[in-house]
């Protein structure tokens, strides 16, 4: 019996600039490729700093809130949507605490980045704020709809 992939979970991942070019693009997308997860939507954008905003709008009252803007806006960043069972809590759990400083060994954060200002990549945080920063970032025509035959010894 297939597993269709219609109503299956989805989570909005992003690496940000220093990710990008730090040459981290392959290592964290494998991360989550070997997990079992599905790429559904990628693309490498330079957001402005308006965009940025919209982005992090939950964040606007932070004293952070106008260099992460300027840092999210100033190189590539790498979009992605990922879809799987739990992609989204567990999305998190692959990436790590906010503070790399506390972010566990075997994490993206953990391994890979040292300060909370540079810390690589983005994820959604629950249900709501995925579908809004997938719809803030994608269009619906970007995302694709495939069967993928692993998917039989994932589930
Ligand atoms: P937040 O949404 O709290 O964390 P996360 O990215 O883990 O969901 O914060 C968004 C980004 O803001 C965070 O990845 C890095 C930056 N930031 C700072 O620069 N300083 C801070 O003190 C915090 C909490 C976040």
């Amino acid at each position: 019996q297939e597993v269709h992939a219609a109503e299956m979970e989805r989570t909005f991942i992003a690496i940000k600039p220093d990710g990008v070019q730090r040459g981290l693009i392959a290592e964290i997308v494998s991360r989550f490729e070997r997990k079992g997860f599905k790429l559904v939507a990628i693309k490498l954008v330079v957001p402005s700093k308006e965009f940025a905003q919209k982005h992090y709008d939950d964040l606007k009252e932070r004293p952070f809130f106008n260099g992460l803007c300027e840092f999210l806006s100033s190189g590539p960043v790498l979009a992605m949507v990922w879809e799987g069972e739990g992609v989204i809590k567990y999305g998190r759990k692959l990436i790590g605490a906010t503070d790399p400083q506390k972010s566990e060994p075997g994490t993206i954060r953990g391994d890979l980045a040292v300060v909370v200002g540079r810390n690589i990549i983005h994820g959604s945080d629950g249900p709501e704020t995925a579908k809004n920063e997938i719809n803030l970032w994608f269009e619906p025509q970007e995302l694709v709809s495939y069967t993928s035959n692993a998917e039989k010894w994932v589930y």
